[in-house]
This record gives structure tokens, sequence and C-alpha cells, in this order.
């Protein structure tokens, strides 16, 4: 098991594994227009942190840090069918926090989650109380209805992963 994390770079190993996510996405987040997913998931500006299992991908979080403002926006997250409820979208988020904050240099993570989301992402540390400064984000990240704007700021000190 490994997790990794790399934007649309031109490798074909990564490019497989972008693929293998936007189907995963594509399945899992159905109310999604399939060209959405698939523009975002190989956007270069946009980066995916995978989880791989017998070189396969199990699932992922795409997101787009806005390096200057020190916000990622988390565009979708889902963990294939067979696997959810198993950990690997706690251990997901964990490696991004810690990926974003270490690589990207970021203190927090907005994004509109799915109504059936908010309690999964309330358990990840997400509030649907905003503390971020809306100047910092508005016009930035993309309003859409459906969905429950919801932060989370980054411990500067946490080890996420072991
Ligand atoms: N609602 C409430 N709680 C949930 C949900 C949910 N939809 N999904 C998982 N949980 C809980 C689990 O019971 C677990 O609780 P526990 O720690 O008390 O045992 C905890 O959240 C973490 O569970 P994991 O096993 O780590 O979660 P999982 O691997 O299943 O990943 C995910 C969660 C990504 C939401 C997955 O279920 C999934 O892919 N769902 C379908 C797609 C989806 O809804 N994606 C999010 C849309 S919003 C967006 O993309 C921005």
């Amino acid at each position: 098991l490994k997790f990794v994390c790399y934007a649309n770079d031109g490798i074909d190993e990564h490019m497989i594994w972008l693929i293998g996510l936007k189907n995963i996405f594509a399945r899992q987040l159905p109310n999604m227009p399939k060209e959405y997913i698939v523009r975002l998931v190989m956007d270069r500006s946009h980066k995916s942190v995978m989880v791989i299992r017998h070189n396969q991908v199990v699932g992922g979080i795409t997101y787009r840090p806005y390096i200057s403002q020190k916000f990622g926006e988390i565009a979708f997250l889902a963990i294939t069918a067979d696997e959810q409820v198993k950990g690997y979208g706690t251990r997901l988020m964990n490696h991004l926090k810690q990926h974003a904050r270490d690589v990207d240099g970021l203190t927090h993570f907005l994004t509109y989650a799915d109504n059936n989301a908010v309690g999964y992402f309330n358990k990840q540390g997400f509030t649907k109380e905003i503390n971020l400064d809306k100047a910092i984000w508005q016009g930035y990240i993309k309003d859409y209805d459906g969905g429950i704007l919801m932060e989370c700021k980054i411990d500067p000190k946490l080890p996420y992963t072991d």
C-alpha cells in the first residue's frame, strides 16, 4: 500500500493512476459532469493524493493549492465502492494534510462537501464555520450549490502520517 501525490506531469505511470482516479470519481460522484472531472484531474494546477494498492488506484483526493494564499481547495474525494469504510479515506486525508503543509506550505483547506459527506469531513476536522477571511478565498474557489462550504485548519506541527 502506498500514498502518492502527483499532478499531470506527463509521466506515463502518473497518467495511468490519474485516469484510474478519474474513473473512481466518475462512478462515486454521479452528480458531477464527467468532462468537469476529467478537466480538473488532468489540469496541471491541480494535484491528486492517491492510495495505490497492488499497483491499482483505490481512491484519492484532487485539490488545488493556492500557494500565496496558503489554502487548498479540495475538488473531489472518493474511495472505490468495495473499499469504503475501511479507513482509507481517513489515511488519505492525513497524507493530504501532511503533503499540503510540508510541500505546499498550506495552513487551511476549503471544500464544498456533498450533503452525505459532511459527516466524513467532520470526522476529519472540517467545520461549517469558516474562519479564513473571505478576502483570501473569494473569487478563487468555485461556488457551487448542492454543497456545503467546510474548512479545516492544518496543524502546524502534528505528524499526520507515520
Ligand atoms: N458519512 C458519514 N460518515 C462517514 C461517511 C459518510 N458518507 N463515510 C465514511 N464515514 C465515516 C466512517 O464510518 C468512519 O467513522 P469512524 O472513524 O467513526 O469509524 C470515518 O468516516 C472514516 O471512514 P473511512 O473508512 O476512513 O472512510 P472511507 O474510506 O469510506 O472514505 C469517503 C470516505 C471518501 C467519503 C467514501 O465513503 C466515498 O468515496 N464516498 C462516496 C463519494 C463521496 O461521497 N465523496 C465525497 C464527496 S464531497 C467532495 O468530493 C468534495
